[in-house]
């Protein structure tokens, strides 16, 4: 993992092994509700770095027809996802999984899913890592599968609100190889991988890129 700055990925211990994200919190029902939209009713749903499990607890309970695979590299989060999902109890929620999601390789183990998201990592990555976790994630979905990118972004280079501007330093401060990633660069990299976006303005001047294999 990169080095972060203390407001990149901040987490507070509940009780057990829960862990709680108030940002997660925060923007758990605008992801919801997208997903809910354009996500299928059935299939198998992906998450990669699921976090504190607090996303994908609220995606399993709007989405019960979804078998979702959570997903994460560190073993304490792995713990709380778990932790949430004992205490939920829902039949379509699985054990967390170890996935290391910059590892080349990675889909040819996991496939295929119909639905795979990922909220809130790609600033806190190279931009090669993030290359490769974009495009294993293309070759990782089905046929009609739908791929999920969501959080902030520069738009056409440029950082576009003040916080923004104030997070992004933070993260470059921090280590000059990571930091926003431009919409542009994703929609390139995406079309590359064979799978054609539209692009949703999200709360908090998120984005969440919506990506489809384009049909032969
Ligand atoms: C800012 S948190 C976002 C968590 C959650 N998706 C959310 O939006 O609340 C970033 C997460 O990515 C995980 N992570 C970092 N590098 C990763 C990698 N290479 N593969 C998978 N997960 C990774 C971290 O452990 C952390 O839980």
């Amino acid at each position: 993992m990169s080095r972060l700055p203390a407001s990149a990925s901040i987490a507070t211990p509940l009780d057990g092994a829960r862990l709680f994200a108030p940002s997660a919190e925060r923007n758990a029902p605008a992801i919801t509700a997208l997903l809910c939209e354009i996500g299928p009713a059935q299939g198998r749903a992906l998450e990669i770095a699921s976090g504190t499990g607090q996303h994908i607890l609220a995606l399993a309970t709007a989405l019960p027809g979804v078998e979702w695979h959570p997903t994460e590299i560190a073993p304490e989060r792995r713990a709380s996802i778990d932790a949430y999902a004992a205490e939920a109890g829902l039949p379509n929620l699985r054990p967390a999984q170890y996935l290391n999601a910059t590892a080349p390789g990675w889909a040819a183990a996991h496939a295929p899913f119909n639905l795979i998201y990922i909220g809130n990592l790609l600033h806190l990555i190279p931009q090669a890592a993030a290359l490769i976790l974009l495009t294993e994630a293309a070759k990782a979905l089905t046929h009609d599968g739908v791929f999920v990118v969501y959080g902030p972004f520069l738009r056409a280079g440029e950082l576009t609100s003040e916080g923004d501007a104030q997070f992004d330093a933070e993260l470059r401060a921090a280590d000059p190889a990571i930091g926003y990633k431009d919409d542009d660069w994703v929609n390139e990299v995406l079309t590359s991988a064979g799978l054609d976006q539209e692009v949703r303005q999200m709360p908090a001047n998120n984005l969440a890129f919506i990506a489809r294999r384009i049909p032969l």
